[in-house]
């Protein structure tokens, strides 16, 4: 297994929308298991590939990463089918958006309709914060980021400050 290079705003990549995976192949497995390794390593409640730089509608997530015991989930080619509810998710944060969090305007629950890593259709009913990992890693297949859904002058906060950084180094 390999450690890969997660990738940050503003890197282009991440803006755009993901391909759904058509095989589940040999290949396929590598990725996740690069991934889960990833996510497990940074650590992350949640990874999308393409944060990993894979053009592919696959996301994996464990919203207690430091646990001792790992309770991996798998998704491919996730898509929500209701939502439902408010909810403010405080203090989210993000691979790809490093030193950074906001509160971020949710649905309070959310269907997702899926396949596991075996291809096995699942269908996952969440609230919590389960219902913000999923919404948040659906969005990154999307090519959005939370920093997509937060106001304009948080936002301008943050990207001041990474293109301040990008000048100095
Ligand atoms: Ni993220």
């Amino acid at each position: 297994m390999a450690i890969l290079k997660i990738l940050t705003y503003p890197d282009k990549f991440l803006k755009q929308p993901t391909k759904p995976l058509e095989n589940i192949d040999g290949q396929t497995q590598k990725m996740i298991d690069d991934m889960a390794e990833t996510m497990y390593q940074a650590p992350g409640v949640g990874l999308a590939a393409i944060q990993a730089g894979f053009d592919k509608s696959v996301i994996v997530y464990d919203v207690a990463p430091r646990d001792e015991k790992r309770d991996l989930h798998v998704l491919i080619n996730p898509r929500i089918l209701e939502k439902e509810g408010s909810v403010l998710s405080e203090n989210e944060g993000c691979l790809s958006v490093p030193d950074f969090r906001s509160d971020v305007r949710r649905y309070a629950t959310v269907l997702v309709e899926g396949l596991d890593r075996d291809g096995n259709p699942v269908r996952i009913e969440a609230d919590g914060f389960l219902s913000v990992v999923l919404q948040h890693e659906i969005d990154h297949l999307n090519g959005i980021l939370f920093i997509d859904r937060i106001s304009a002058l948080k936002r301008q906060l943050y990207t001041r400050k990474v293109k301040k950084q990008m000048k100095k180094s």
